[in-house]
C-alpha cells in the first residue's frame, strides 16, 4: 500500500462519508464527459467495468430488467437469491434473459425444423418474443428463416414452417465467422436485417441482427463477455440449495457467482467455498459481507475473486441495531483495502451511500466498485408493482395519489416469509426469525438510466475537482496522499455540506 494510505486507518476510525470533504486541487481537465473520462475498474479479478457501478442483489431491486440497464450502461447487475428454496428456474430464468439481450452473434437462436407446423412456429415466436426464426434440419443444416411477417395474416392452423419460410438459396447467408464490420458491410450492401452464417457444409454457425449491431455501436460502455453479450451475476446462499443452484446458474452462463449471506467471516462461508471450489473451480466467485481485515483475509485466502464489504450501512438493513454489531463504512473500507492491499482482490463497497458524492469517497477509501440499493429503488426497472396511495398535502389540508414501490432488506420479515411461503397467520412466528431489515415505501420514478448517467458526470466532475485526469489517477493521488485532499468535519460543517 501507499505509504500515506496508512495514516488513512487512524483518520476514519469511527467515520462514514458524512464525516469528510474533501479539499478541491487544480482541475486538468476541459470537458467533465463520461463518454470521454475514463471511470473504468475491476469488478472481480477477471471482470473489468468501465463504469464502477454494481446494483444490489435484493428482491426489490435487481432482476433482469435492472441488469440489463446497468450493464448496458457500463455496470453489473446481480440477480438476488430471493427466490424460494429449491426453486431454482426462476433464478435462472432471469439470468438468461439478460445473456440473451445482445450478442454480437447469437450462438444459438431461436430454431424450429421445416416440418414444423406454423401454429407452432407463431407460439415460439409468442413465447420467446423472437420476430425470427431461423430454420433448421436435424443436422442442424440452415434451411431457412420464418419471420414474424411470413406468419401474420395467415390461418397458422394450416400449414408448415417449410410453406411460409424463406428458403436458404433466396438468403443472403454468412460463410464462416464473420466479423462485426464484415458483418455490417454484407448487411448494408445486400440490405438485410438478419444475417445467419452458415460453415462450409451449411451448419448454421449463428445470427447477427441489425438490432444487435446497432446496439453494440450505441453502447460502446457495455459490459459484454467474450461473445458479446451482456455480463450478469447472481447470488446464492451457502446452505440448502446453494449448489444445486450454482450449477444451474454457471450452466446458463451466469459471469460471476456472488455468495452472500449477512456474515461471511464464518464456518458457513468456509464450507460453501470449499465445495464451491471444488466443483466450479474457475468460475468468478465473489463473496461477503465482510468489514474487517480479518475477514478479508479470510476470504482472500480462499481464493475468491472479490469480496463485498459492509456490515450494516444499507437503507433497509437492521443489522446495527437489532444486534450492535458493524464497522462504519469508511473505516470498513480502508481496513479491508489495506488487508487486500493496493492491487489486491478487488472490493465492492456494498450499502449505505445515499449520495452521489459518497460513490466517489466509496471508491477513493477502498472500494473498487459500488453496490447500490436504495439509490436504484422505486425505478421502473425494479421489480414489483406500483401502488398508489394518499399522501396528506400540509398546507393545502387534502390528500393525492403518490405511486410508490416497495424497497425491503433481503432480511426483512416480509422478504423471509416471501422467500419460506409461509402463510400470514405464521407471521407471529417468523418474528422469533431475528429479521435484520425492513420494508419502505418509495416514490416510484421512471427509467434508472438517467439516474446512472447523474451518477456517472458527478463521478467526472468529482475527478476533475480532484485535480486528476481519470478516476485511477485520482485514486493513486489520494491513496498517496490522502492528508492532501481530506478534511474532517465538525458538526457545523456536517450541517452546512450534506443537510439540505
Ligand atoms: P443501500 O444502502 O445501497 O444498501 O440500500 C444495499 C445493501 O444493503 C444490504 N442489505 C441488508 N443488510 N439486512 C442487512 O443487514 C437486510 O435485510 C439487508 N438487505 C440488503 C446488502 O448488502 C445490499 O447490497
Amino acid at each position: 500500500m501507499a505509504s500515506g494510505f496508512d495514516a488513512l486507518v487512524e483518520l476514519v476510525r469511527g467515520a462514514t462519508f458524512d464525516d469528510f470533504l474533501l479539499r478541491p486541487q487544480r482541475s486538468v481537465i476541459e470537458r467533465r464527459d463520461p463518454a470521454i473520462i475514463d471511470l473504468s475498474c475491476r469488478f472481480s479479478t477477471n471482470i473489468t467495468l468501465k463504469r464502477p457501478l454494481v446494483s444490489a442483489n435484493m428482491d426489490t431491486v435487481t432482476r433482469a430488467p435492472m441488469a440489463i440497464v446497468q450493464a448496458e450502461e457500463g455496470g453489473i447487475g446481480i440477480i438476488d437469491r430471493g427466490f424460494r428454496n429449491g426453486d431454482i428456474e426462476p433464478q435462472v430464468r432471469e439470468v438468461e434473459k439478460v445473456k440473451r439481450m445482445q450478442h454480437i452473434i447469437i450462438r444459438d437462436p431461436y430454431a424450429v425444423s421445416p416440418e414444423t407446423s406454423l401454429t407452432e412456429a407463431a407460439a415460439v415466436m409468442k413465447r420467446m418474443r423472437a420476430g425470427t426464426l431461423v430454420v433448421v434440419d436435424g443436422d442442424r443444416r440452415l434451411k431457412g428463416l420464418l419471420t414474424e411477417r411470413d406468419v401474420r395474416f395467415v390461418d397458422t392452423r394450416e400449414g408448415l414452417v417449410s410453406s411460409r419460410m424463406t428458403p436458404v438459396h433466396q438468403l443472403i447467408v454468412g460463410q464462416g465467422e464473420l466479423s462485426l464490420d464484415a458483418a455490417e458491410r454484407v448487411m448494408v450492401e445486400k440490405k438485410v436485417k438478419k444475417l445467419p452464417l452458415v460453415d462450409a457444409h451449411g451448419t448454421l454457425l449463428g445470427l447477427i441482427t441489425a438490432k444487435d449491431i446497432y446496439r453494440q455501436e450505441r453502447l460502446p460502455f457495455a459490459t459484454r463477455d467474450l461473445h458479446g453479450r451482456l455480463r450478469v451475476g447472481a447470488a446464492i446462499g451457502a446452505t440448502g440449495d446453494y449448489l444445486e443452484r450454482a450449477a444451474e446458474l454457471v450452466k446458463a452462463q451466469v459471469d460471476a457467482i456472488v455468495i452472500d449471506i449477512a456474515h461471511g467471516h464464518s464456518v458457513v462461508m468456509t464450507r460453501a467455498i470449499e465445495q464451491f471450489k471444488k466443483q466450479f473451480g474457475n468460475v468468478e466467485l465473489v463473496a461477503g459481507n465482510v468489514a474487517t481485515a480479518d475477514g478479508v483475509r479470510f476470504l482472500a485466502e480462499r481464493g475468491v475473486n472479490a469480496i463485498k464489504v459492509g456490515i450494516g450501512p444499507g437503507g433497509g438493513c437492521t443489522t446495527r441495531l437489532t444486534t450492535s454489531f458493524g464497522v462504519p463504512q469508511l473505516q470498513a473500507l480502508v481496513e479491508c483495502r489495506q488487508a487486500a492491499g493496493e492491487n489486491g482482490v478487488p472490493l465492492v463497497a456494498d450499502g449505505g451511500i445515499k449520495r452521489h458524492g459518497a460513490i466517489l469517497e466509496a471508491l477513493l477509501f477502498g472500494g473498487d466498485t459500488v453496490m447500490l440499493g436504495s439509490m436504484f429503488a422505486g425505478t421502473e426497472e425494479t421489480p414489483g408493482d406500483v401502488v398508489q396511495k394518499s399522501v396528506m398535502l400540509p398546507d393545502q389540508q387534502r390528500s393525492v395519489k403518490v405511486p410508490f414501490k416497495v424497497l425491503r432488506g433481503m432480511a426483512s420479515i416480509q422478504a423471509i416469509r416471501d422467500r419460506l411461503d409461509v402463510e400470514d397467520d405464521e407471521v407471529m412466528d417468523l418474528e422469533a426469525l431475528g429479521a435484520e431489515g425492513t420494508e419502505v415505501s418509495v416514490p416510484a420514478r421512471g427509467s434508472v438510466r438517467p439516474i446512472i448517467q447523474d451518477i456517472l458526470k458527478h463521478l467526472c466532475s468529482s475527478v476533475s475537482y480532484g485535480g486528476a485526469k481519470n478516476l485511477a489517477e485520482l485514486r493513486t493521488m489520494f491513496r498517496d496522499d490522502p492528508q492532501r485532499y481530506l478534511i474532517k468535519l465538525s458538526s457545523s460543517s456536517k450541517r452546512e455540506s450534506y443537510e439540505r
